[in-house]
């Protein structure tokens, strides 16, 4: 080790067993694996790229004289050791999606070394995404942001891009003024003025998962929630996104108590511009959200509960590789119920629920029995880093530990997976590890207990478990009626919608016959105000059922929706539908497609890509 090491950090085990393999990496760890990253890179917003140096700490095992990586469009010009000299390094053939092994000799030396790439991500890096001023709110300043998981960090980060292979990371990164970055680790001292650039510094000295590394630069201010809670946004959305974020600093108590002590210090988040693809990526110290989650009645807040939760479910005990991710989505979706019961009662929760429940049913009807990717732990065989229904990972993950909880009772669930947590912490896991430990620290010796919570079927196998924990009727109960009867030809139930929650609109437009005449529609929009809605949820809802009934008068609603947001969960289901509308909808979603998709994420564009440009 060279004398100007960092002071040795936290190194979490990788798991060797065959069920925790990552078949989405290169890198072979137990040959010798990073530890921790060290970034010095510079934002050129100008060419639209970054680059500079990463400094890798390396263990490697006796013998070792070379480490993979994975990188998918790098251009590496040179890569040293800890005393400068150069080491020879190969790109291996190149897969899609997966990016190629880069392959770094590096003789045979100590356990613990260093090596230094210096390199440029590509232009077009599928992690990040530049935006024009225009894409912006401010519309003076562009802005950055990336998105890690599930392995696109290997197109501006060279390191194992592994969700089993841990890492501490520091990183240095210089901007042009005025931008601010953020990353998803705490800031290192004063930020450094370089005349008409400066540097900001941020670290994470827990080992995490390398898909949590996570920035963002822009015209950015903050506002301070609690006291470990704030927001980040664009001047002109804080005070918005401020509002719908109050409740932040309740939620993470709440978390606390149900599963044991926040552990990464701060929970900020930023609300990133509409174009990013997701509702929320869990970044720790730094959610990155969607502002179409800004209802301005905190009614879409689920969304922060269930960031926050992955500060267990995710990113305290993590996935070892993608054929588990309902380890953190379905855990985390279970959590953030919780934390919504805490903070708003069992009414909203349950309603909550109910929705979801809902969810998994179509897309478990949708996939068909004994498909096997209903279920939780993904086999070999449809696994993948994109792989996996959101019914099922999330959902079906959820209602699978609330049945465990309704079985054993709360009390010993919460104690369960407390314990789960708390002895996996900062660690990786597989479906195999958690079941073991429920087996030993739930079951024990109870074989009828074993049998009523049919625990390995729950994991292995397609559909649904007998025993799943239906979601409450009360929930719902006034909702449904009331969809039951306009379905057979009542009236719009227009006193009730007003008086509605959100949950409770979301089910009525979820409960309506899909198949509307034009005079239906334009009556239903009439007397809901549907065209004006403000809560991007409902909205959504209303264009969905409005195209798939070739409602002519939605389009340029759509078409407006469509050009503002790039939240894949919106944008994809809206082209499937027009694409799903013959000479109506196709020539449509094409036209409007052309118009918009410069606009998007290239996680957006990779799906709507399938749907719209397909040849067939
Ligand atoms: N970690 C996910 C987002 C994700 C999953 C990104 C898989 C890439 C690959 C995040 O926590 C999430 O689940 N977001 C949801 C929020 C929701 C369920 C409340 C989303 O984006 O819609
Ligand atoms: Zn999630």
């Amino acid at each position: 080790m060279t004398p100007d090491a960092p002071p040795q950090t936290m190194v979490a085990p990788v798991l060797t067993s065959a069920d925790a393999r990552d078949t989405a990496t290169y890198a072979r760890p137990e040959v010798a694996r990073v530890t921790h990253v060290d970034l010095d890179l510079a934002l050129d917003f100008a060419a639209k790229r970054v680059g500079g140096t990463a400094t890798l700490d390396l263990l490697t095992a006796p013998g070792a004289t070379e480490v993979v990586l994975d990188d998918r469009g790098l251009q590496i010009s040179r890569v040293t050791d800890a005393g400068g000299a150069e080491l020879p390094f190969t790109v291996g053939q190149s897969v899609e999606g997966r990016g190629a092994p880069l392959t770094i000799a590096i003789g045979t030396g100590a356990e613990r070394r260093r090596i230094a790439i210096q390199y440029t991500a590509a232009p077009g890096a599928e992690a990040l995404q530049w935006l024009a001023p225009e894409q912006t709110a401010g519309k003076a300043q562009p802005f950055l942001f990336s998105q890690g998981q599930a392995i696109l960090n290997r197109t501006w980060i060279p390191t194992q891009d592994s969700p089993g292979i841990r890492q501490t990371w520091r990183a240095r990164i210089t901007a042009p003024k005025p931008l601010t970055v953020v990353m998803s680790g705490l800031k290192q001292g004063e930020t450094e003025d370089l005349g008409d650039r400066r540097a900001f510094t941020y670290a994470m000295d827990k080992p995490v998962a390398p898909y949590l590394i996570a920035i963002a630069a822009g015209d950015i201010a903050f506002r301070e929630i609690g006291p470990r809670t704030g927001v980040w946004a664009e001047p002109a959305t804080l005070a918005a996104a401020h509002h719908e974020t109050a409740d932040t600093e309740k939620m993470v108590v709440a978390a606390e108590k149900l599963y044991g002590p926040y552990r990464w210090g701060r929970y900020d988040m930023i609300v990133l511009p509409p174009s990013f693809p997701y509702g929320g990526m869990e970044n720790p110290t730094l959610t990155f959200l969607t502002p179409t989650f800004i209802a301005g009645d905190r009614s879409l807040n689920g969304l922060i509960a269930h960031e926050l939760a992955h500060s267990w479910s995710g990113n305290l005990v993590t996935n070892a590789n993608w054929s588990d991710s309902w380890l953190n989505e379905g855990v985390t979706s279970y959590f953030e119920n919780r934390i919504i019961e805490a903070l708003y009662g069992p009414r909203r929760a349950s309603q909550e629920a109910a929705l979801s429940f809902a969810e998994m049913e179509g897309e478990l009807a949708k996939a068909g029995p004994d498909n096997p990717e209903t279920a939780l732990h993904l086999p070999d065989s449809v696994a993948g880093p994109d792989a996996g229904l959101g019914g099922v990972i999330y959902d079906k993950g959820a209602v699978f530990m609330r049945t465990v909880e309704t079985i054993v009772g709360r009390p010993r669930f919460d104690a369960w997976l407390r314990q789960w947590f708390d002895n996996h912490a900062f660690q990786p896991a597989t479906s195999a590890m958690i079941l073991a430990d429920m087996k030993a620290n739930l079951v024990g010796n109870d074989p009828a207990l074993a049998h009523r919570l049919m625990l390995d079927e729950w994991i292995y196998q397609p559909g649904l478990p007998a025993n799943a924990v239906r979601p409450n009727p009360a929930a719902f109960a006034e909702v449904d009626a009331a969809a039951a009867a306009y379905g057979t030809g009542g009236g719009v139930p227009q006193a009730a919608w007003a008086k509605w929650t959100t949950a409770e609109r979301l089910r009525f437009m979820a409960k309506l016959p899909r198949e509307r005449t034009a005079a239906q529609l334009g009556a239903l929009d009439q007397a809901l105000g549907l065209s004006n809605e403000g809560n991007d949820e409902v909205l959504f809802a209303w264009l969905q059922l409005a195209l798939a009934n070739r409602y002519e008068p939605a389009v340029p609603l759509a078409e407006q929706f469509l050009a503002r947001v790039g939240r894949r969960k919106f944008v994809a289901p809206l082209f499937e539908t027009l694409m799903g509308e013959g000479e109506w909808g196709q020539p449509l979603a094409r036209r409007i497609y052309a118009t918009t998709r410069p606009g998007y994420h290239a996680v957006t564009t990779g799906t709507v890509d399938k749907l719209v440009l397909k040849k067939d």
